[in-house]
């Protein structure tokens, strides 16, 4: 996708943090943008803020819809596609955070953990098949540097994010075979309102989220034959935290 003007891109997750910053960037390139999130009114305010700040002809609207739900997911598509007409690239973004040892970690923290990160993944693909196969479009989704570094309390989320990595370079080798380009980017630490953060002056060592916006933009202008397919992407400084 040498152009990216009048492409489509539907972004589960994009009220704050990464999602926000990749929406940012890609309507900045003239894309129309559909963004995804669990309450309608944050929506409408996200939707409000970002065209305040991005210069752009393109239009970026916000559709409740939960990840853990395929038919959330089904109806999402469906109304993007009656939007903007099509839909070029799939970002599964949404994601949460859980943070116990073992003996700590509820039944419910669990479930919330592989449903929205995990299953959640499979639902957005499955539901946005149909487009990407007609557009021969690109999915993406974003894993973590703790999919495929394990470390203590993280067991919930390390198996939620190791299972992103291999479910996306798997569905890569059946994605491929249909003229459709998929990448897993695995951040290190960005500077988001993940795990109750707050972002303020002290996270100016991490990754930013329009960082994480740039890298897409790059990935969706690569030349078609070439496929980074799985990206690392670590703070240059992390010894000014
Ligand atoms: N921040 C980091 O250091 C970091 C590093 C590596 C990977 N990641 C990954 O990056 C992704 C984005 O996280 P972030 O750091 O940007 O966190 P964030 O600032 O907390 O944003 C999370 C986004 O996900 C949405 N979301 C959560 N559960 C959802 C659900 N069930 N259905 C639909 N949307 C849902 C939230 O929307 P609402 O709250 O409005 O519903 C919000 O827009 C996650 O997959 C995370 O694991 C983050």
């Amino acid at each position: 996708m040498k152009k990216l003007n009048h492409k489509v891109a539907f972004i589960t997750g994009g009220t704050k943090g990464i999602g926000r910053g990749i929406a940012e960037s890609l309507l900045a390139q003239g894309m129309n943008i559909a963004i995804t999130g669990r309450t309608q009114n944050t929506l409408d305010k996200t939707v409000e803020e970002i065209n305040a700040q991005v210069d752009s002809s393109a239009k970026v609207i916000g559709i409740q819809a939960d990840v853990s739900s395929f038919e959330d997911q089904q109806k999402a598509i469906a109304e993007t596609v009656e939007n903007f007409g099509k839909i070029d690239v799939v970002i599964a973004n949404a994601g949460v955070g859980h943070f116990a040892a073992i003996e700590d970690l509820t039944i419910e923290q669990w479930k919330e953990t592989i449903d929205t990160n995990l299953t959640g993944v499979f639902y957005t693909l499955k539901a946005s098949l149909e487009q990407l196969k007609s557009q021969k479009g690109y999915f993406l989704s974003i894993s973590s540097l703790a999919g495929t570094n394990f470390f203590k309390n993280g067991s919930a989320y390390n198996a939620s994010k190791f299972g992103v990595t291999g479910f996306t370079q798997a569905a890569m080798l059946d994605l491929r075979e249909l003229g459709i380009k998929t990448s897993v980017i695995m951040p290190g630490s960005v500077a988001t309102y993940f795990n109750n953060n707050t972002p303020d002056e002290s996270d100016a060592w991490k990754i930013q989220k329009e960082d994480i916006g740039q890298i897409v933009v790059d990935l969706l202008k690569m030349e078609s034959r070439t496929l980074p397919s799985k990206i690392e992407v670590r703070p240059s400084f992390p010894s000014n935290k």
